[in-house]
């Protein structure tokens, strides 16, 4: 972790909009009586409208911005991916798909662009996106990069309400979403919240778990292996449930596919594990304060895939396979995709061998990131859970 002294200094117009964002966040503190739960703060920082991270202009993607994403470094996880939504389109006779989070639009154009080549082209691809800015950007990426597919693609403001049958897929969004942190004591448990700092700023303040995180979270101590010890934090997305029903809602036939950094909750809830998940990403550096710049970095938790499963049968759902992304990529024709790509020259040879290492090693993204398959009505297994498929640990 680095000390705040090794990070960049903040541009003059950076300073001021991060204030402004914590002036907002300051009013909701106020109204609120002067305390708010962990996700109250994580979504204004994120999402206020024309204010968050995710709301606003910050860079976010790429070398110049604060992380990099699987679609950003390299269209081989895109060429991976069409090989597992052309077979569910495939069983599916036909449909559609629908990307969540769609960040800067990579994923979309390189996804349509393989699924073309195999002809394989989804009636409409459809982006549920809850940041303006980026679906400026979206457009701009399929405009420059895919013009000839980009009349395909329609946005969303809310999931879709009406029966549809084909993929969803969803990039590094589950981790986007906003989580409670809590802490347990010897009497139960108590959630950390965010109050105005005394000198300025924002500071963590735990206050006895209402009614609603408690039963979470005695429903998620209570199917571990072993009892959390006092003094424990980690976070709980309360929310989950209610998304991915609001996702599965309209899913007539289909999968969905979740791709982020997790675990199943044994090991995501496991006594080593007693800090939590929760950081921070600013100009690629990992920050464990995630109260500080709100609005100019990004701040993310890792994603309890048991609690994705649990959503997902609740909404009616079944698992149909969990597996790292290193397995899933293998599975999905990796090296196929790697032999067929054209000759790149030594730069973008080295270039390519550097982001397929980062997609697969398990020190980067091979390990720490899952892919899990959640289908309504489609039935046999998916070719990406060949290699190995994980889901007897969720
Ligand atoms: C970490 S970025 C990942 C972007 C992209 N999928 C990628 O891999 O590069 C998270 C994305 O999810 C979006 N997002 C967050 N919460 C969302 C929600 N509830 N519904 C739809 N999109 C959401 C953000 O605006 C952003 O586009």
């Amino acid at each position: 972790m680095l000390t705040p002294l090794d990070l960049p200094a903040l541009a003059p117009d950076e300073a001021e909009h991060s204030e402004r964002v914590a002036a907002a966040i300051g009013e909701a503190i106020r109204e609120a009586g002067g305390w708010v739960p962990f996700s109250t703060f994580m979504r204004l920082a994120l999402y206020a409208p024309g204010l968050g991270y995710y709301s606003a202009g910050a860079r976010k993607f790429g070398p110049a911005g604060d992380f990099v994403t699987a679609p950003e470094l390299t269209p081989l996880f895109a060429r991976c991916l069409a090989t597992q939504v052309a077979e569910v389109l495939g069983r599916c006779g036909g449909g559609e798909v629908l990307e969540v989070g769609a960040g800067s639009g990579a994923l979309a154009a390189d996804l349509l662009a393989a699924l073309a080549g195999r002809g394989a082209l989804p009636a409409r691809y459809r982006i549920l996106e809850v940041s303006g800015e980026l679906r400026e950007r979206q457009r701009a990426t399929l405009s420059a990069r895919v013009p000839e597919l980009a009349a395909r693609v329609e946005w969303l403001d809310a999931p879709p309400h009406s029966a549809w049958r084909g993929v969803l897929v969803g990039n590094e969004v589950l981790d986007a979403l906003p989580v409670e942190r809590f802490r347990v004591t010897r009497e139960g448990f108590e959630a950390i919240g965010v109050v105005a700092g005394a000198s300025g700023g924002f500071a963590f303040e735990p206050r006895p778990a209402d009614p609603r995180l408690a039963d979470r979270l005695k429903e998620i101590a209570g199917s571990l292996p072993a009892p959390l010890p006092a003094g424990f934090e980690s976070e709980a997305c309360l929310m989950l449930p209610a998304w991915i029903g609001s996702l599965a809602a309209g899913l007539s036939q289909g999968v969905m596919l979740f791709v982020d950094y997790g675990l199943p909750r044994a090991q995501y809830y496991h006594p080593a594990r007693d800090g939590g998940t929760l950081c921070g990403f600013f100009r690629h550096r990992r920050i464990g304060d995630v109260l500080a710049r709100p609005g100019l970095q990004d701040i993310t938790a890792w994603v309890d895939f048991t609690a994705v499963a649990q959503a997902a049968a609740a909404a009616g759902l079944g698992v149909a396979g969990f597996a790292t992304q290193a397995h899933f990529l293998l599975a999905t024709g990796l090296e196929r995709e790697l032999q067929q790509a054209p000759a790149a020259g030594a730069a973008g040879g080295l270039a390519r061998s550097q982001a397929v290492a980062t997609l697969m090693l398990p020190g980067e993204m091979g390990e720490r990131f899952k892919v899990i398959a959640l289908a309504r009505g489609v039935d046999g297994p998916l070719g990406g859970f060949a290699f190995r498929d994980l889901a007897d640990r969720l």
